[in-house]
């Protein structure tokens, strides 16, 4: 059984950052691998202040996957999600990216998602529950539609 803990210690903060570098090659703005004096600081600093929300999956002990909730300066809350390399096309994917939107419809607040266009999995999962494409971005070495998502599809 899959269970969803939040992020709310220096602890689950590491795991978090295990799963995130798995998953850095997908991010739309920064690829660089977190280190665990960065990752502390980004606890201490916008987990712990409330600032970001973050949760992980976990089966049984292990750490599968995990969703974060980012404002951004124009207030707008981002979707970042992602599955351990080892359990990937299990459906955690689609798990954590409904369970991100329901925490952030729970704030009365629609979500926004920035994803690559060659992810095939995230555009999958972002089309089928519901976001709807914004826009296209481009930068240094790749290109990614904004979607957002107001409402999740029945
Ligand atoms: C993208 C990602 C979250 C998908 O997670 P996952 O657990 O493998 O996805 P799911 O098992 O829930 O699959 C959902 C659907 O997407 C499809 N899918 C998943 N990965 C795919 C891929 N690489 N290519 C094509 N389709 C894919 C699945 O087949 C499934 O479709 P189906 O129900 O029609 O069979 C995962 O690959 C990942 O963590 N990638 C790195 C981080 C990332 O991309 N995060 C999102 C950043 S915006």
């Amino acid at each position: 059984m899959i269970i969803y803990l939040p992020v709310n210690s220096p602890e689950r903060a590491e795991q978090l950052r295990v799963l995130r570098n798995e998953c850095a090659f997908a991010m739309t703005r920064d690829t660089t691998p977190v280190t665990a004096a960065k990752q502390r600081r980004f606890f201490e600093e916008k987990i712990a202040t409330g600032i970001i929300e973050g949760f992980l999956a976990f089966d049984g002990d292990e750490p599968v996957a995990y969703g974060l909730l980012v404002p951004s300066e124009d207030g707008r809350i981002w979707s970042s999600t992602g599955v351990a390399e080892s359990r990937r096309g299990e459906g955690l994917g689609m798990a954590v990216t409904i369970e991100n939107v329901r925490r952030c419809h729970a704030r009365g607040l629609p979500i926004w998602a920035e994803v690559r266009t060659d992810n095939a999995g995230q555009q999958k999962i972002c089309r089928r529950i519901g976001y709807l494409w914004v826009e296209s971005v481009t930068r240094p070495g790749m290109t990614a539609d904004v979607f957002r998502c107001g409402e999740l599809a029945p």
